[in-house]
């Protein structure tokens, strides 16, 4: 069964829509759950394909979770309560589940061996592996019949600790570590060229451990066990991204759309920052600025834009929103150049060779370089029958192109939109978008 995607030149979008919940922090919490004593609820954990992959491997882990619409109960069983899994840990399309049960299995008793699809089996395994492996792991990577599987050994001594300096800035990789060090005894910190996400380090402090901060060093000095309780998810900027940037270009709008309950965790406002660079009108309202997350409700008013310059310096604060920032410098005036985002290449897909690869059917102009992109902004897109490339992000970006093309974007292959934002068409339809799925 394969899924395609229809989206029509749409009227402009005019509303306002309440944003799911973030990913990443719902990942996060399940963990954390999971290793409290005693019963948490988690509410608005976003219910997608990669969030439900950590979910089944924590309950292969012997945790019980319970999935109800409003919230889900997680029965935390410690931090020395899991138990060995029958079977390979299958982690789907989902990097931030493998990076972060990675870490977490590295330090447990038992052995445990990971896996997921096509595409994470080629995602980078060794920017973990050698930290753990210094922290004591015992760790490796083996192929079988063409999977990739990451197999770990049980640990008779506790790891090490370690100060680590990562080559690249990641938050999978710093929270790897992180978890592996509520192990240790003895500080566990890791030190990134420029900041990444820094939900772990919020997540570990708003439950009382003893995890600092400071410019792009995270340290976890000791781990004192936790209790259950409420966590509640922001909406993920990350899928905001999408309707903000379909309502700022639209070219025959004034109307204005509200984006509800956004996390606005500065680590993760790199499009913000580049956007109103670039000359886009949005607001922040009842901006809650924490402890803990923070959230706010996004206004945003269609803009003129122009193109701008973006190095490696900005890449970590966006990395995600790579692909529908291209969308928006397809849009403005003059040239966009992308440079230093060289980890686009190892995410879902290649995401620089399949932007490249799209837009130019789309008659978009786009120059792909090893390190980024070049985009110049222009007028009447052309419809056209575009792939995913399996890439949910991919998908989602050229669906908002789709909306102001001429003629009929089909984009094939997007089931893939679940690992992230299962109820996308709904929203967008919501806003006006016209798309409709096709199963074929
Ligand atoms: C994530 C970290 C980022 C991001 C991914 C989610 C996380 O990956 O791209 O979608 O939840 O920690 P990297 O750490 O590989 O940059």
């Amino acid at each position: 069964m394969s899924f395609t995607l229809i989206v029509r030149k749409s009227p402009p979008p005019k509303g306002s829509v309440t944003i799911p919940g973030d990913k990443s922090i719902s990942h996060r919490a399940l963990i954390f759950a999971a290793l409290a004593k005693g019963t948490s609820e988690i509410r608005n954990i976003l219910p997608s394909d990669d969030v439900k992959r950590t979910a089944a491997i924590l309950r292969q882990l012997g945790v019980v979770i319970n999935e109800f619409e409003k919230f889900w109960t997680v029965h935390g069983v410690g931090l020395e309560g899991l138990k060995p899994p029958k079977g390979d840990l299958y982690c789907g399309n989902s990097g931030t589940t493998l990076r972060l049960m990675t870490g977490l299995l590295s330090a447990q008793g038992f052995d445990s061996r990971l896996t997921g699809d096509d595409s994470l089996d080629k995602r980078p395994m060794n920017r973990i592996m050698r930290p753990l492996s210094q922290m004591g792991a015992r760790i490796k990577e083996e192929r079988q019949g063409g999977k990739r599987f990451v197999v770990i050994k049980g640990q008779k001594n506790p790891l090490t600790p370690i100060y680590y300096e990562s080559p690249v800035s990641s938050a999978q990789v710093k929270s790897a570590i992180l978890l592996a060090g509520l192990y240790v005894s003895g500080a566990t910190t890791v030190k990134e060229p420029l900041p990444s996400r820094d939900h772990t380090e919020k997540m570990m402090q708003s439950l009382g451990l003893d995890c600092q901060v400071r410019g792009s060093e995270a340290t976890l000095k000791s781990t004192t066990p936790w209790e259950g309780r409420e966590f509640v998810i922001p909406g993920d900027f990350s899928s905001a991204a999408f309707p903000l940037v379909a309502t700022l270009i639209h070219p025959h709008s004034s109307a204005k759309v509200i984006l509800r309950h956004v996390g606005v965790n500065p680590t993760r406002l790199g499009l913000w920052d580049v956007l109103k660079s670039m000359g886009a009108h949005l607001k922040m309202r009842y901006h809650h600025k924490g402890p803990g997350e923070p959230v706010a409700d996004i206004e945003v008013i269609p803009s003129k834009m122009q193109g701008i310059r973006l190095d490696k310096n900005h890449i970590p604060r966006l990395i995600d929103e790579i692909p529908i920032l291209t969308v928006a410098a397809a849009s403005a005036q003059g040239e966009t150049q992308i440079r230093g985002a060289e980890e686009l290449r190892v995410k879902e897909t290649d995401r620089l060779r399949a932007l490249a690869h799209e837009f130019k059917k789309l008659k978009i102009p786009i120059v792909e370089h090893p390190d980024g992109l070049d985009i110049t902004g222009s007028t009447n897109w052309r419809g056209a029958h575009c792939s995913s490339h399996g890439d949910h992000r991919i998908a989602m970006s050229l669906a908002v192109a789709g909306m102001i093309a001429e003629g009929t974007v089909r984009i094939e292959d997007v089931a893939c939109i679940q690992t992230s934002f299962p109820n996308f068409y709904t929203l967008m339809k919501s806003l006006g978008a016209v798309m409709e799925e096709k199963v074929e």
